[in-house]
């Protein structure tokens, strides 16, 4: 038997009612606030993520799925959206037009990561990224945005961590102290921490490595928030003002730093409890060197992507139920075989009505194909025989009640719309 690989996994019926529930309702609230769909490749030039997402980072170093393609070029399966997005951006010259850009994204994203729960290596995010509008505002107004988004899926208890990572000139005072600090620590680091503070020392703070973590819940370790120019640290203040007008609940939370290097400014995560230690439902931030790095001009931007199968995961339970329990309510079974033709036609014209239909095929027999239909869920059945032909009219079973009644064709419709 051949069957999955490991970290990839099927979706099936009917979960996958959620699934697209779940999509229909980002859609819908994304629409309202002015966002536009964007889909973008599933691989991309290997070099888009090492430059964006950066050489030092987990994901670059040791999660991508990169080979060379027949014609000898490196190719990548994106491990995030906002690198493909930004790169679309310059490609199609989308600044020419001015404005502000916001766009969102539905898709599966790629990352060599060890499974466990709530970790795959092919999962689905939902993203959002807006491209120029360099205000707080804005920051305030996708966290607003991706709260409304949560809220319509039945959450209530979350809050969002949020911290400045400042801007690349700020950047390197801060990094100069927590090297200085972590140097203290020199005994407590493994390779992997003694590795990051090579090539990338912010990294140092997403340390996994439980000796260290210990200590950087200390006071004494340096805070980017310290670091920040005036500028940086009225974009953040200001942001806090927004949130709070928004009653969004937030926490600071000075070790944030996210994974990718592209940030600037302002960076978000909102966790929630029972995905175990990937607690991380979403994650976002600024990045207004991104587009310029990757060659157009200066644009600023931010964004979100949220782990569907880790929102499906803690999805409401109402919300998953609703979304698994629209089944078809009405079965249409043909007596006999040579009802077929006539069932047929019956059944499209209650889907022309838009009503859902199973059609059954009637080769088990009609006691079994009654028993199929209360086993699915339908609430009425609809017998297709010649006795009833002859007469212009079809026998309509409730399951729940077991009544029968003889129901005219052309009255079918208006009668079973208001018992659904
Ligand atoms: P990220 O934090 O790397 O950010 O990923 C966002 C979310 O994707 C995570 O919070 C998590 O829920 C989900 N995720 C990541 N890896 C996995 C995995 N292996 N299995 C299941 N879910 C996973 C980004 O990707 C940025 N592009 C977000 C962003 C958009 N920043 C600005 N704009």
């Amino acid at each position: 038997m051949i069957t999955s690989q490991k970290g990839t996994r099927d979706l099936l019926p009917p979960e996958t009612r959620v699934w697209n529930r779940v999509e229909a309702v980002a859609r819908e609230v994304f629409a309202l606030y002015g966002f536009d769909e964007i889909r973008t490749p599933v691989f991309e030039a290997t070099e888009l993520f090492v430059r964006s997402v950066g050489e030092g980072t987990d994901i670059v170093h040791k999660e991508m799925y990169t080979f060379t393609d027949r014609g000898g070029r490196s190719v990548t399966l994106r491990p995030e959206n906002t690198a493909g997005v930004a790169r679309a951006f310059v490609e199609h010259r989308l600044a020419q037009a001015g404005g502000v850009h916001r766009l969102y994204y539905v898709g599966p994203q790629f990352r060599y990561e060890r499974p466990q729960k709530g970790r795959y290596r092919e999962f689905r995010q939902i993203g959002a990224e807006v491209l120029g509008d360099p205000t707080p505002l804005i920051d305030a107004e996708v966290i607003v945005m991706l709260f409304d988004f949560l809220g319509r899926l039945g959450f209530s208890a979350l809050s969002v961590s949020l911290n400045s990572v400042g801007t690349e000139e700020e950047r390197p005072a801060f990094i100069q102290a927590l090297r200085a600090w972590v140097s203290s620590k020199e005994d407590l680091l493994d390779d992997d921490d003694r590795r990051r503070l090579e090539e990338n020392p912010l990294r140092i703070l997403d340390s996994k490595n439980p000796k260290l973590c210990e200590w950087l819940g200390d006071p004494s370790l340096p805070r980017m928030i310290d670091h920040l120019s005036k500028e940086s640290l009225e974009h953040h203040e200001q942001l806090l003002r927004l949130l709070d007008a928004g009653r969004i609940p937030y926490r600071i939370e000075p070790r944030l730093v996210r994974g990718l290097d592209y940030y600037t400014r302002t960076v978000f995560e909102v966790t929630a409890q029972g995905l175990g230690a990937q607690d991380a439902l979403l994650g976002g931030g600024r990045y207004d060197k991104l587009v310029s790095d990757l060659g157009g001009p200066k644009t600023p931007g931010i964004g979100f992507a949220i782990g569907e199968d880790r929102l499906v995961e803690v999805l409401p339970e109402a919300f998953r139920g609703a979304a698994i329990g629209s089944v078809r309510p009405v079965a249409v079974i043909p007596v006999g075989a040579p009802d077929a033709a006539d069932a047929l036609a019956l059944a499209s014209v209650l889907r022309r009505a838009g009503l859902a239909v199973d059609l059954a095929s009637g080769h088990r027999g009609l006691g079994n194909s009654l028993k199929g239909a209360e086993k699915a869920g339908a609430r009425f059945a609809v017998l297709v025989g010649e006795n009833e032909r002859l007469r212009g009219a079809v026998l309509v079973k409730e399951m729940a009640t077991r009544t029968q009644s003889e129901v005219p064709r052309e009255q079918l419709v208006e009668w079973l719309r208001p018992r659904l």
